[in-house]
């Protein structure tokens, strides 16, 4: 049956390991959050696009379909409006009108992938609404080809997060894509208030490399070496290990210069309080850190990441991929 209207969501997600290293082939590990990306698509005849995106303040914006992913896109509109033509051109498929509305359950700034979200729920709902019954590996390879349209750079983790959903051993471009089977991982996540700008810090880590290659390599190859001890820990749910491993994965990138004194002090608030191990996740110099503690120890844990004027976000982890509302 021909649909006309759909709604889909997509999970925001967070890395657990590997941040930057992922870039250049060397394998991470990201978990799916419960905070919830949606996007309401609606074909009509008006021969438009047209988006409505409040978390993003786009605001009755509106082209010719015939125009669409060609010349100046605004900042809030791209991720969408790039996803819609590289399906359109894809799959040889025309619209005759189409109506988007995006809503979030998360902010934008808090770097759990708002973009790569939005990008994966628009593809999802064009797959319904043309009934191209898109795989999870083809709405992933579109959405990354999309995010890397507009970025230029990128390891697809977090499209990956956003299709597949769960908790996932990840390699650039998709040439890994595992799900690790879990119950249960109970992150505290502190989110700094300071927005950070993944391209920006991506040039940055590689502009040292520039300089001194073997050292980032170095650097890249032992973060590489952690996500792969990390692995079995995940599976066993051994907090102790994986929060030793956080530590020395943060070591790293404060070698790499993606810290700030903000994250660190969240990050030490967190172990000096009871936690078995903190990091920052993403690209860093902002967004979030993540920290792993003794159930007895997490409300002191959360507490003490307030205190140095970090927000607390609930989220749960491990959270469902791409789905179709019913
Ligand atoms: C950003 O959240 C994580 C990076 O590794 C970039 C990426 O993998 O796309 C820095």
């Amino acid at each position: 049956m021909k649909i006309n209207k759909v709604t889909v969501s997509a999970p925001g997600k967070l890395m657990l390991f590997g941040e930057h290293a992922v870039v250049y082939g060397h394998p991470c590990i990201v978990t799916a959050v419960d905070q919830r990306m949606f996007v309401t698509a609606e074909v009509n005849d008006s021969g438009n696009f047209e988006l409505e995106a409040p978390d993003v303040k786009v605001s009755a914006y509106k082209r010719p379909l015939s125009e669409i992913g060609i010349g100046e896109i605004p900042m809030g509109a791209q991720f969408v409006e790039t996803a819609i033509a590289n399906v359109v051109i894809k799959y040889k498929k025309s619209l005759t009108g189409l109506k988007v509305i995006t809503r979030s359950e998360f902010s934008s700034q808090f770097g759990f992938g708002s973009s790569s979200a939005s990008t994966v729920c628009m593809v999802k709902a064009l797959s319904e609404l043309l009934g191209l019954k898109l795989k999870e590996k083809e709405i992933f390879d579109i959405a990354f080809r999309t995010v890397l349209d507009i970025q230029g750079k990128g390891s697809g983790f977090d499209v990956a997060a956003g299709v597949y959903g769960g908790t996932l051993y990840f390699v650039t471009p998709g040439k890994t894509i595992e799900k690790l089977k879990i119950k249960t991982l109970p992150l505290i996540v502190g989110y700094s208030g300071v927005k950070a700008d993944t391209v920006t810090l991506i040039n940055k880590v590689s502009d040292t490399a520039k300089d001194y290659p073997r050292v980032i390599n170095g650097i890249y190859d032992i973060v590489g070496v952690i996500v792969n001890e990390a692995k079995p820990y995940v599976v066993k749910e051994n907090f102790e290990e994986l929060g030793r491993l956080m530590n020395l994965n943060q070591g790293l990138l404060e070698s790499m210069g993606v810290s700030i004194n903000k994250l660190s002090q969240m990050i030490y608030a967190a172990c000096e309080n009871g936690a078995y191990g903190a990091k920052l996740s993403g690209a860093g110099r902002g967004d979030c850190i993540i920290a792993l503690a003794p159930s007895k120890n997490v409300s002191t844990v959360g507490k003490a990441i307030e205190k140095v004027g970090g927000t607390v976000i609930k989220v749960k982890t491990n959270a469902e991929g791409v789905r179709v509302e019913k």
